[in-house]
């Protein structure tokens, strides 16, 4: 079992990271929470499916009642109605303060369950069981909580750290080949903003990363250097008030895309993996980036199975009123985390609005 403490102003937490921890959950939450009987689990239909009996027996063996809420699949079903549907299963079952809730699932189900955590009762501890590659190396760790809004991404939320971060590398086993290739687009991030050993890894093993063949000891590899990076960022930057905003690199046009889909259509790793290279085409045609930066990006993308190219249709038009609505903006200045080289990106906040549209390149 491999141990990465976060530091967070409610308190220390740590990710453990280990394949087959799935069936010790109950061991691991009892010695969290040694007085509780009652633990309130968030998921979807999918996982579930998938892994509701295991995590339940576990719960169960170690003396906890169960209370499950799950909530409908997809990012488009990340909203204050999906979140108000959860709160409701708890409050119906006359939830007190000190119970937990686990949450597990990929990052819409981390960002509700977070949130419902926040909500219910002013706040309830809150674990999380992350099941994608996203969750796994990003969303889980650092409080980040929220639903979309049509009108923009992640615009609703809190910040809530959990109590503990519980990652199973093996259960990335079950995730469709897309759902995992969309992971790098995150885990691809961590690398470009200055993990050097990552960006060694993907260089030479990306395509095994990409391929149909789980391999778990390489996985659990990445979640564990991918965790490190996280855990240290928002142990120095909680609120993203200057380092964390690096981890946004790929995520305002990444996020607007999404937006311009309605939420459908590409999935998030795979917006983040779009949004960088946009960035990179900013900051190599305007003398930020070294010349080659874009395309060492592309080819690392496309090596990972990941989409390279704006969709069809989608015009500047339609992504410039979610970039000016970015949790980012200040001032009325829409702020780039752009590419120096490889390895080094950097916040530039006075980029001039009228060349923003050389992030749709071609
Ligand atoms: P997701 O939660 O929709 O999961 C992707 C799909 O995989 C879903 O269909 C899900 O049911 C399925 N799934 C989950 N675990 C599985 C498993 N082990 N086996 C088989 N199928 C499984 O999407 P995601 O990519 O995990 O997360 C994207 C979301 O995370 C976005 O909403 C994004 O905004 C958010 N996010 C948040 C933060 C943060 O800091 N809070 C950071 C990054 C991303
Ligand atoms: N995924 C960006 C952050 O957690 O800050």
């Amino acid at each position: 079992m491999k141990t990465v403490e976060v530091l967070a102003s409610s308190g220390p937490y740590d990710i453990r990271i280990s394949r087959g921890l799935l069936p010790v959950l109950g061991t691991v939450l009892r010695d969290l929470f040694p007085p509780v009987f009652r633990v309130g689990i968030v998921s979807n239909p999918v996982v579930w499916g998938l892994y509701g009996s295991r995590i339940r027996e576990a719960l169960e063996g170690a003396g906890f009642r169960t209370v499950v809420a799950l909530h409908p699949d997809g990012e488009r079903h990340k909203t204050m109605e999906s979140v108000m549907g959860l709160l409701g299963v708890f409050i119906g079952d006359c939830w007190e303060r000190r119970d937990p809730l686990l949450v597990a699932g990929g990052g819409v189900t981390g960002d509700m369950g977070g949130l419902a955590a926040a909500l219910l009762l002013r706040g309830v501890p809150l674990v999380h069981l992350p099941t994608t590659v996203v969750a796994q190396v990003d969303s889980s760790i650092g409080g980040k909580t929220g639903v979309d809004h049509p009108l923009g991404k992640n615009l609703i939320g809190a910040f809530n750290p959990p109590r503990a971060i519980l990652s199973d590398p093996e259960v990335l086993g079950t995730l469709p080949l897309r759902e995992r290739r969309a992971g790098l687009g995150e885990v691809l991030k961590y690398a470009l903003i200055g993990d050097g050993a990552l960006l060694d890894l993907l260089e030479e093993r990306v395509e095994e990363l990409a391929s149909e063949r789980f391999d778990g000891e390489l996985w659990e590899r990445v979640v564990t250097l991918c965790s490190a990076d996280k855990a240290r960022i928002v142990s120095n930057d909680e609120r993203e008030s200057g380092e964390r905003m690096l981890l946004n690199f790929g995520h305002t046009f990444g996020h607007a895309l999404e937006g311009a889909l309605v939420f459908a259509g590409r999935q998030h790793g795979e917006a983040v993996a779009i949004g960088m290279l946009s960035a990179a085409a900013i900051a190599e045609s305007g003398g930020i980036a070294a010349p080659g930066t874009f395309s060492f990006i592309k080819s690392l993308t496309s090596r990972a199975g990941l989409p390279c190219a704006w969709p069809e249709g989608v015009t500047f038009e339609r992504i410039h009123p979610y970039l000016v609505r970015d949790k980012k903006v200040t001032g009325g200045q829409v702020a780039l985390i752009l590419p120096e080289a490889p390895g080094r990106v950097r916040i530039v906040r006075n980029y001039d609005p009228n060349l923003l549209s050389r992030g749709l390149f071609a």
